[in-house]
């Protein structure tokens, strides 16, 4: 009797190390893929470190993000949310352009939540330093290498494509403006 009590719990504890660990392994993966386009001459502005879709080239897709905690991992990337800007049309959350002097921000599809974030405040933090910025845009990663995206492939799932002003507020020189790991919060 106490064999099996043990046995039992011994499955017990198996079969729950099993599903946590298949938890842990859900991890967002790609939708597909998009192959690329050359831009039409004069299209895709390689300003900022913008990159312009290749002809053949294939680019992941994705639906998804990584799951999002107190302090979600990302990359902080540059956008202008400014007309004629590397953004490409207007914001998505209220079909507007925005000044790149006030801190605003892309999210990455998943993130983006269809929406659901739109308008809110996260803080973005790196460098020891923190700046809240609103949600206005996705940055889109199941599309791509199109007019509506500039020619430039989908954005990766981890993108926080931020404002110069989050950039200034993180104390980050103007020549390193690009690309930075970062953590954000919804709060
Ligand atoms: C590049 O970034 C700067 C600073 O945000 C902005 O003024 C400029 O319009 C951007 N260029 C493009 C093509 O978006
Ligand atoms: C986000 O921050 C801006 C600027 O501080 C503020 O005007 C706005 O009300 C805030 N939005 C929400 C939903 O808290």
């Amino acid at each position: 009797m106490k064999y099996s009590i043990s046995i039992g719990a011994f499955l017990v504890l198996v079969l729950f190390a099993a599903h946590a660990s298949e938890a842990r392994l859900q991890v967002c993966k790609p939708s597909g893929k998009i192959r690329g386009k050359n831009p039409p001459p004069g299209e895709c502005n390689p300003e900022n470190d913008s990159d312009c879709c290749k002809e053949g080239k294939l680019y992941d897709k994705y639906t998804c993000s990584p799951s999002v905690s107190g302090r979600t991992k990302a990359v902080l990337t540059l956008n202008s949310f400014e007309k004629g800007g590397d953004g490409g049309g207007p914001s998505e959350c209220d079909k507007k352009y925005h000044s790149d002097d006030t801190p605003i921000v892309a999210l990455s599809t998943g993130w983006y939540s269809g929406g659901g974030r739109c308008l809110n405040n996260i803080t973005i933090s790196a460098n020891g330093r923190s700046v809240s910025a609103m949600v206005v845009d996705e940055c889109d990663s199941t599309m791509g290498c199109d007019a509506d995206h500039d020619y430039q492939p989908p954005c990766a799932n981890n993108i926080v494509d931020a404002s110069k002003a989050v950039w200034k507020a993180l104390g980050v020189p103007e020549g390193d403006w690009g690309w930075l790991h970062v953590t954000w919060s919804s709060f």
